[in-house]
Parts: structure tokens; sequence; C-alpha cells
């Protein structure tokens, strides 16, 4: 489906430019298909150069010419660039509206945009950008099956994607959005651990993330609960349960699960 479809990114920062370069590097879209826009000259320039595709500070052109359109804006300037496509007539031909912004529902895209635009609200992260990014999907009212089709195609080239109901959206923020800072902060302080024991910094960083690399991969490709792999690494008066513990007596599980509560209502009214 997204053979021959020009593609506008409108807002080339972080996530912007994360989705442009994973387009890009699964192969699927070619650089003369992908027309992304930023509010500065110089973000334009140097995405322009970064990733060889046409950047302007024109969102309007660069949706004209589009069948799929991702706003990847902050929150706060959805508003503004949505009125903008509608008042300068850029999406009469009837895009895709794809947007990645937090806490903005898709109601509020489609009362600015005009009632049959169809829009579809999706929340990738970061690690799209080597392929390995997870990504949820949400149908705004007038989108078909076919246009989350398109958007689990758009974002099945940088990872995985599943389609939930948008109710779910704050909470997949909070958790696979806002998730890749938490492991880093536990990727950084098991480190020091093996740091502390004498390991050098390099040697503990890669030991600590190729085992979240393999933990991760054996929760996905054995689907066994996560209790149940840590039963089978933990011996009786060993090791592990004896570092378990002391997580335990750090409170470690409800200090992650209120990480993600309170980022998932922190993301809840990022679009207010
Ligand atoms: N960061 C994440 O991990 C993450 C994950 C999932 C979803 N999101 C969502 O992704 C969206 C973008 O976040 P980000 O971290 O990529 O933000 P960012 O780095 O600040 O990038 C925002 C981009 O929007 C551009 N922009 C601002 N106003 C514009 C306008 N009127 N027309 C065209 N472009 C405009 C900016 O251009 P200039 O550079 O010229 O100012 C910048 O390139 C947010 O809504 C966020 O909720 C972020």
């Amino acid at each position: 489906m997204l053979a021959n479809k020009e593609i506008a990114v409108i807002g080339s920062g972080t996530m912007g430019r994360t989705i442009a370069a994973g387009l890009l590097r699964s192969g699927k879209v070619d650089a003369s298909r992908i027309r992304a826009t930023a509010r500065t000259r110089a973000s334009a320039d140097k995405l322009a150069q970064e990733l060889g595709v046409s950047c302007s500070t024109d969102n309007a052109a660069a949706a004209r010419a589009a069948a799929v359109i991702i706003l990847c804006v902050k929150p706060k300037d959805v508003e503004k660039v949505a009125e903008g496509l509608k008042s300068t007539r850029a999406l009469a031909h009837g895009p895709l509206v794809l947007s990645i912004s937090a806490g903005v529902s898709s109601g509020f895209i489609e009362s600015i945009l005009g009632d049959s635009t169809p829009v579809v609200r999706a929340m990738p992260n970061t690690p799209c950008l080597i392929g390995k990014g997870m990504t949820v999907v949400a149908k705004g009212s007038h989108a078909t099956d076919e246009h989350v089709a398109i958007a689990r195609e758009i974002f099945s080239t940088l990872g995985r994607c599943i389609e939930l109901e948008e109710k779910h959206m704050d909470t997949v923020t909070g958790l696979s959005a806002s998730g890749p800072a938490f492991i880093y902060i536990i990727i950084e302080a098991l480190a020091d651990g093996g740091v502390m024991r004498g390991l050098p910094r390099h040697v503990a960083t890669e030991l600590v993330a190729q085992m979240t690399l393999g933990a991760a991969e054996m929760v996905l490709t054995t689907g066994k609960h996560p209790a149940a792999l840590k039963d089978d690494v933990t011996t009786p008066a060993g090791c592990t349960i004896a570092g378990i513990l002391a997580l335990e007596d750090g409170r470690v599980r409800s200090v992650l699960a209120r990480a993600v509560e309170t980022a998932a209502k922190v993301a809840g009214e990022l679009g207010k």
C-alpha cells in the first residue's frame, strides 16, 4: 500500500526525523517520496542535508503533494498547524492524516480539519530510528480499516505496530513512548553496580544493554509470563534471589508502575 505514496512529515524534530530516517532505512520508501517541514529554515536545511529528503517551511505545499500526512509537531503546536492546513485548503484532496502528538485526540484534530477528514492517531517511540520501535495506532471517527492498515504499514517499517482503542493512548504514551527513558535509567543504574564492583564503564554498559535486549527477546519469543522467566533464573539460596530481594526492598515494582501511571496522567494533559 505504501508503494508510490507521497508522505509529508510536518515537524522535523526528534520524532519527525526518526520517522523519516526509519522509513528510508526500511528501504520501502524512497527519499524522493518524503517531503518534510520544520518551523525554521535552519531545521529544514539540517534535515534535508542529513537525510537527503526535501524539507521546507511550507506545510501546505508538502501536504498538497501527499497521500499521507504525519503531524510530528509538539502538542501545543497542533492547533495552529492544523488550522494552517485547513485555511490553505491543503487537504482538499482527502489525504490520510496521522498524528503522533501526545494527549491530542483525533476528535480535536477532526474538529479543526473538518468532519470527513480521516485521522489516525499513532504513538511511536524513539527506537523507531533503528527499526526496533513500538507504535500503537488508534482510529479516528472517519478513518476506515484501510486507513489503519496504511498507518500500520508505515509504522511496521519502524518496528512493531498494533492497533488499540483511542481511550488507551495516554497509557500507551506513558508506557511505550516514555518507556525508553525509564529503561535507559535502569541500564545506567545496573551498570553502576558493575562499575562499583570494578568493571570499566563501557564494559558494564555493554553487558547490561545486551542482557536487557536478551531478556526482552525472551519475553517476546517465549510468550512466557515474566514471573515464570524470573523463576527460571532464581536458584534456591542463590545470588539472583538475593539481588531480587534487594530490589524488592527498594519497592522497585511500585516505583516503576507509578512512573508509567504518572507519565500517562501528564500525557493526558499535554494537549490541553
Ligand atoms: N520525543 C518522543 O520520544 C516522542 C515519542 C512519541 C510521540 N512524540 C510526540 O511527537 C511530537 C514531536 O515531538 P518531538 O520530540 O519530535 O518535538 P521536537 O523535537 O521539538 O520537534 C518539533 C518539530 O516541529 C517543528 N515545528 C514547530 N512548529 C511548526 C510549524 N508551525 N510548522 C512546521 N513545523 C513546526 C519544529 O521546527 P523547528 O525545529 O524549526 O522549531 C521541530 O522540527 C510531539 O507531539 C510528541 O508528543 C514524541
